[in-house]
């Protein structure tokens, strides 16, 4: 039996946090070491284009995050990890896609109509400095997926309309030009923890509560803790189930210590001892992968050369395939 393809993409903007390492970069990884699946990962920084106008970031944020998953573990023999960037097909693809994609989809999209939206709410005109970019972006997210004939594709809520409109995108270019694509279906884990941040929320770079991945020992044990808790003393019994940092700690917890956890907050465990508990066990976790990353930081040659290597892997796909698209299309030599 062939592998299942799992394909997922990072868009490069912003640095790492706990949540997204807790929520997606982990059990990607994980997911990637087993045999059963052939996983494609890779750093979506056409997609960073949409958000982002600052080359400095948008570099950055690529070595930041292609170091994050190297250090973490990802086996790069295993996976394919490469750069959006790095594949032309891809872009290619995208136009052939937006080809037979209805406009009226495209205008269907939450992040589009959210857009629009806040224009109205403000009085101004319903298009502003909203870019094309934005508007066919879900098609640039087809073309990654459809590429690489992925089956599942792994994302967070926000992300599942885009599946369904790669899906309907992939249906209508077989129902024109043949049955060259598999349909893509969205993978959202709920049981994979949704983490808080220092404020309770969701922890996520929208709302600033973020706490970064790569922070050093110091500052890490600073930012835990600033996580809000209520004002009961130590010897006072707490509550589990609306604390943010118990939360936090139990993504980083076996299943014994986060009984024993549980029963320190029923004996009245002071805060401050929490936190000191919960930052020695999110420490002990990170701190030697937090070593490779700042060598690799330290040596983007060798980043971007295995990023290279990626590249090259993913078109032994990509290439023929394209070949073939372009042929069904009516791309042909002449004679
Ligand atoms: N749009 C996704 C996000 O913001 C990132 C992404 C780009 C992606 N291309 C993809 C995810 C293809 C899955 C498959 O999270």
């Amino acid at each position: 039996m062939s592998k299942r393809t799992v394909l997922t993409g990072i868009t490069t903007t912003g640095t790492p946090h706990l949540g997204n390492y807790v929520g997606a970069i982990k059990p990607a990884i994980q997911a990637s070491h087993g045999d059963a699946v052939r996983a494609c990962y890779f750093l979506a920084d056409y997609h960073a284009l949409i958000k982002c106008r600052d080359p400095q970031v948008v570099q950055r944020s690529t070595l930041e995050i292609a170091a994050t998953w190297l250090a973490l573990g990802l086996d790069t023999d295993r996976a394919l990890f490469y750069r959006q960037s790095d594949i032309p097909e891809i872009t290619e693809l995208t136009w052939l896609l937006t080809c037979v994609t209805a406009k009226g989809l495209m205008n269907r999209a939450h992040a589009y109509k959210a857009a629009v939206q806040e224009n109205l709410d403000k009085g101004e005109d319903a298009d502003l400095a909203i870019t094309m970019g934005l508007f066919s972006y879900p098609v640039l997210m087809a073309a990654d997926i459809l590429m690489f004939n992925a089956q599942h594709v792994p994302v967070g809520r926000d992300q599942v309309q885009h599946l369904e409109m790669a899906r309907d995108i992939a249906q209508r270019f077989n129902h024109f030009f043949g049955e060259h694509f598999v349909i893509p279906e969205a993978v959202v884990d709920d049981n994979v923890a949704v983490l808080p941040g220092l404020d309770g929320r969701k922890m996520s770079k929208s709302y600033n509560n973020t706490i970064p991945l790569w922070l050093p020992e110091k500052k890490l044990r600073k930012s835990i803790m600033q996580i809000v808790t209520n004002s009961l003393e130590p010897g006072q019994p707490k509550q589990t189930g609306d604390s943010a940092l118990f939360a936090i700690y139990s993504a980083f917890a076996s299943a014994a210590q986060r009984e024993a956890m549980q029963q320190a907050f029923a004996d009245g465990i002071g805060w401050g001892d929490a936190k000191q508990q919960c930052f020695e066990l999110i420490n002990s976790e990170l701190a030697p992968a937090r070593a490779s990353y700042e060598a690799l930081l330290s040596d983007p040659a060798q980043i971007e050369s295995r990023l290279r290597e990626g590249a090259q892997k993913a078109r032994e796909i990509t290439v023929p395939l394209m070949r073939d698209l372009r042929k069904a299309v009516g791309i042909r030599p002449l004679a």
